[in-house]
C-alpha cells in the first residue's frame, strides 16, 4: 500500500514561447488537494487542463510559483530524484493513451516495471493480468494495441497507469473513448482505489456523468481557476 500524495500549488504559472509570441497556458493557480481526494478538472479546450496535469505529474518543471507534492518543491528535485519520484508514485493516463504499437498489450501494461522500480517480471505479470481483468479486458494480453478499439486501448492505458499502485493518478479524459456503462465501471474502479489505497485522483473530463461523480470540481478558464466547488461526499441520493 502506498501513501497517498497531497498537492499544494501557489501562484502556479506556465508560459510557452512560440514563434507567434508567448502563450500563457496557466497563471496564478492556487490549488490544494488532500491525499485521497477525487478532483474533476474541467474547462474548454485551451483552458490549461493538460498543462496543469503535466506539471502535477512532474513531467514539466518549467513553472512559475510554487508546486509542492508531499511538501517537496518539484523544482528543487534533481533529474534523477524527480524521475524516480514520478515513476514510483505517479500514474498518468494520457489523452492519446500513448501505448507502444510494437509491443503486446501485456508488455505495455508491465512496461512501468522496467524503469528502475523493484517489481520482478512474475509479479508485474500477475498484477498486470489482474488489472486487465479489473478493467474488463481479460483476453487481450497477447494482442497488439492497434487491434483493439479506442475504448479498449483507453482501459489498457488505465491498467498500465495502475501497475505500480501510484499514490497519485492523473487522467486526461480517462473515459472519453468509453461507452456509458464502461465509463461507470472505470469510475467504480477509481472509487475502489481511493478506498483501498487512498489514491489521490485528478481527472480532466468533459463528461457531465463523470463530473457528477467527482466530490470536487475545479474549472479552469484561460489558464486560471474560475471556480473550485466541493460537494458533500457520499451516495448521490439527494441528486436529481
Ligand atoms: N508546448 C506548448 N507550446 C506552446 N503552447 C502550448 C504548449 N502546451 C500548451 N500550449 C498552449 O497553452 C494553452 C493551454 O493548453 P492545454 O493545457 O493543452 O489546454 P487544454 O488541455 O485545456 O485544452 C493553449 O493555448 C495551448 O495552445
Ligand atoms: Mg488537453
Amino acid at each position: 500500500m502506498s501513501d497517498a500524495l497531497a498537492i499544494r500549488a501557489a501562484g502556479l504559472g506556465r508560459r510557452f514561447g512560440t514563434p507567434d509570441g508567448e502563450v500563457v497556458a496557466l497563471t496564478g493557480v492556487d490549488l490544494t488537494v488532500r491525499a485521497g481526494e477525487l478532483v474533476g478538472v474541467v474547462g474548454r479546450s485551451g483552458a490549461g487542463k493538460t498543462t496543469l496535469l503535466q506539471l502535477l505529474g512532474a513531467l514539466d518543471r518549467g513553472y512559475e510559483g510554487s508546486l509542492q507534492i508531499d511538501g517537496r518543491e518539484l523544482r528543487d528535485l534533481g533529474d534523477r530524484a524527480l524521475s524516480r519520484f514520478r515513476n514510483s508514485r505517479i500514474g498518468f493516463v494520457f489523452q492519446a493513451f500513448n501505448l507502444l504499437p510494437d509491443l503486446t498489450v501485456g508488455a505495455n501494461v508491465i512496461l512501468p516495471a522496467h524503469f528502475g522500480v523493484q517489481l520482478d517480471e512474475a509479479e508485474a505479470t500477475r498484477r498486470g493480468k489482474a488489472l486487465l481483468q479489473r478493467v474488463g479486458l481479460p483476453d487481450v494480453w497477447g494482442k497488439r494495441p492497434l487491434t483493439l478499439s479506442g475504448g479498449q486501448r483507453q482501459r489498457v492505458a488505465i491498467a498500465r497507469a495502475l501497475l505500480l499502485r501510484p499514490a497519485l493518478l492523473l487522467c486526461d479524459e480517462p473515459t472519453g473513448a468509453l461507452d456509458a456503462t464502461t465509463a461507470a465501471e472505470v469510475l467504480d474502479l477509481f472509487d475502489e482505489l481511493r478506498r483501498e489505497q487512498g489514491t489521490t485522483l485528478l481527472l480532466v473530463t468533459h463528461d457531465p456523468e463523470v463530473q457528477a461523480r467527482c466530490p470536487r470540481v475545479v474549472t479552469l478558464e484561460a489558464g486560471a481557476v474560475a471556480s473550485d466547488r466541493v460537494r458533500a461526499e457520499g451516495p448521490a441520493a439527494g441528486d436529481p
